[in-house]
Parts: structure tokens; C-alpha cells; sequence
């Protein structure tokens, strides 16, 4: 490493790259960083972010620097050595994490010579809030001597920073859509409940389906993210056709199919004023909302897509959206087992549904069942 580099023309070298990368997502700005990291310091061969959500207590991984998909999550209190560092709020090197400390966080049974042998571990937090963990993994051990930590640090605040600057943005954006989401619902049977569950139910098609579809953690996590605002245009369907007990007539189905219009004109909208169109992954946002109600066999609206032209978010979402609302009463109808519900949305697969989506959320049962528990309508008062 040069001696007359300052940290100070490392870090700002690593921002340069970072910015660079503005249009790409938090793996692409990890990715940039982590080349830059490595002219430097060779045995640092990845960068690995992991998110601890407070809700469910997990930790889990949310996007790295390497081509790797972890898809791997733990309870953090079965970790402790990061609860420690987590209580700390100090950066820590930890040598073989994997073994030791997390192997349920970490991909096992990877061959030895993959195996990351020394880990600098950095907590990050937003005012008092655990984030999640930043994690310089090396191949070799004793990679991190204390200059070499001294030298890193400034990048893995660089990385926290990006992090939480696009978290708190997209999380702001969802926040804000979810409210309109939850207001467009006081007006129909349509609910919170509703909302959380179909929003998990998505998340799990996602991780099932992420091993054969190539798909990232921070894909199923934006998945999750967005699939609660697939309906935020039913703020635009007037009531008389919202409320409607029984079926709707052609004139008022047409109206009711202007909620897609409506949702997507919204979440331009807020896209803009959030500053969030350079986003990576907000197309998904976009792709959910204008495609939630297309069908495999192009039978669907607005555009009638068919297949793989459906995007796959879409049909991801779909099928966890139609599988909530057969469980669910609604005004035309009364709610469902979950026994009658399965059959149901195994006979919808192929002409309305993605096959491998239907196949993902059977496969799930006994954590659809879980969420189905969890997330129950609250009586109205
Ligand atoms: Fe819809
Ligand atoms: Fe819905």
C-alpha cells in the first residue's frame, strides 16, 4: 500500500467510484467501492451487507459484492458475538465467522479454499437503530492487522452512508405510497391484514423462486418492499363502484380497471418528488403496479401482455394477491379455508397464474400458514 496516501484520498477515491455508480443499486455502489478497496488491499475479497429487521428479529443478507446469492438469515440473537458488536457500536475483526459465529448467516459447505477466514465486522446504525452489519470478508486469515482496519474504515462509513441514504429514501417512498395504499382500503374490505400478508406471501415466492430465476436478496427484499403498493390507484375508483356488494357492471369495470392508470400516474409522481428515478430497482415498483392484473394466458389488463412479457415481479405479486383474496371475505364473497384456497390457486396456475410462482407459495405452506396466523384482520370498532 502507497505510504503518502492519506485515508483521507482513499476515501474520497472510494466516493468517486461510488458516484460514479449512481444509476446502479447498493450491490453495483458495493461494487464499486470493493474494486477500489482491492488496489489497495488485495485480501479483501468481498463485501457483504447483511439487514436486521427489528420486526421478526432476523438478520439477513441483503447484497454483496461478489456474484454470490446468499439468501441466508439468522435470529441475531444467535449470534452474539454481532450482538456484541451491535451493543458496542464498534467496528470488530473476527476470524473464521463462518464456522464459529454465524453459519446459519453464512452459505455452508463451501469448499475450504472459499472459505472467508477473517472478517472486519462493522455495526450499522441510524440514530440508535441497528441497520445491519457490513462485512469485509477475507479468504486468508489475519487479514486485518490494525492498519489495515484503519485504512478500511473510512470506506465501510462510505458504504453505511449509501446504504442508509438509499433505505431511508425507498423507505420514505414506501411509507408514503403505503399510507395512500391504507387510505384507498378504509373505503373497501381491502385492509392493513391484507396488505401484510400478501406483501410475505410475495417475499416467499421471491426467495423460493431466487436460486432458479438468478434472483439477488435485494431483489425478494424489493419485492417485499413494493407488492404492498400494487393497489394504490383504488384511491381513484369512486366509492359507489369500490363498495359495491356483487358484481360489477361493464361500465363500472372498466372504471375499476382505471386503478392501474391511476397507480402508476401516483408512483411517477412520488418517484419524482422523492428523487428516486435514478433508482435501480424502482422499475419494479413501476412493473408491479401497471402489471398486477395481466395474465399468463394474455387474458389480463391494461395491456394484455401474455408469458414472460409479464415482468417477473408482476407475476410474482399477482399470485400472492389473488392468493390473499380468495382466503379473504370480500363483499362478493365469503372467505375461504386455506385447504380450498390452495386448490383454488393450483387450478389458476398456467392460464392466470405463473406456474413456478403457484408452485413456490404451495411448497411454502407451512409458513403461508404462519403469516396467515400473524396477520389477522383486526374487528372494526
Ligand atoms: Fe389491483
Ligand atoms: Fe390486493
Amino acid at each position: 500500500m502507497p505510504a503518502q496516501e492519506t485515508w483521507q484520498e482513499f476515501a474520497s477515491a472510494a466516493a468517486r467510484h461510488a458516484s460514479k455508480l449512481h444509476l446502479s443499486s447498493v450491490t453495483g455502489k458495493m461494487r464499486g467501492v470493493h474494486r477500489c478497496v482491492r488496489e489497495r488491499h488485495p485480501a479483501v475479497h468481498r463485501i457483504a451487507l447483511a439487514l436486521y429487521d427489528s420486526e421478526s428479529g432476523l438478520l439477513k443478507t441483503f447484497a454483496d459484492s461478489g456474484t454470490e446469492l446468499d439468501g441466508c438469515s439468522c435470529r441475531l440473537q444467535d449470534a452474539p458475538c454481532l450482538v456484541e458488536i451491535a451493543e458496542r457500536g464498534e467496528a470488530q475483526v473476527l476470524d473464521d465467522l463462518e464456522s464459529k459465529v454465524t453459519p446459519a448467516l453464512r452459505r455452508g459447505g463451501r469448499p475450504d479454499g472459499e472459505r472467508y477466514r477473517s472478517t472486519l465486522t462493522l455495526p450499522l446504525r441510524q440514530e440508535n437503530r441497528l441497520l445491519g452489519f457490513l462485512f469485509f470478508d477475507s479468504h486468508d486469515s489475519g487479514a486485518f492487522p490494525e492498519q489495515v482496519v484503519a485504512d478500511l474504515l473510512p470506506s465501510g462509513h462510505l458504504i453505511g452512508m449509501i446504504v442508509i441514504q438509499e433505505l431511508s429514501a425507498i423507505q420514505m417512498l414506501v411509507g408514503g405510497l403505503r399510507l395512500a395504499s391504507e387510505f384507498a382500503h378504509v373505503r373497501d374490505l381491502e385492509t392493513g391484514a391484507h396488505l401484510d400478508r400478501m406483501a410475505r406471501y410475495a417475499r416467499l415466492i421471491a426467495r423460493e423462486l431466487a436460486p432458479s430465476h438468478g434472483l439477488s436478496d435485494e431483489y425478494v427484499e424489493h419485492v417485499f418492499l413494493f407488492a404492498a403498493l400494487h393497489d394504490i390507484g383504488k384511491v381513484g375508483v369512486p366509492d359507489r363502484i369500490l363498495l359495491k356488494p356483487g358484481r360489477l357492471d361493464d361500465e363500472e369495470r372498466e372504471l375499476m380497471r382505471e386503478h392501474v392508470a391511476v397507480g402508476v400516474q401516483m408512483a411517477e409522481r412520488l418517484i419524482g418528488e422523492f428523487g428516486l428515478a435514478n433508482f435501480a430497482n424502482i422499475d419494479m415498483l413501476r412493473n408491479i403496479v401497471s402489471a398486477h392484473h395481466e395474465r399468463m394466458n394474455g387474458g389480463g389488463y391494461p395491456l394484455g401482455l401474455a408469458g414472460a412479457a409479464i415482468p417477473l415481479e408482476a407475476r410474482i405479486v399477482a399470485t400472492a394477491d389473488v392468493f390473499d383474496a380468495i382466503v379473504c371475505s370480500r363483499s362478493y364473497k365469503p372467505a375461504w379455508t386455506l385447504d380450498l384456497a390452495f386448490e383454488e390457486i393450483v387450478r389458476m396456475s398456467g392460464d392466470h397464474l405463473y406456474p413456478p410462482a403457484v408452485t413456490a407459495l404451495v411448497d411454502c405452506r407451512p409458513e403461508v400458514e404462519a403469516i396467515y396466523n400473524r396477520y389477522q384482520e383486526t374487528p372494526p370498532h
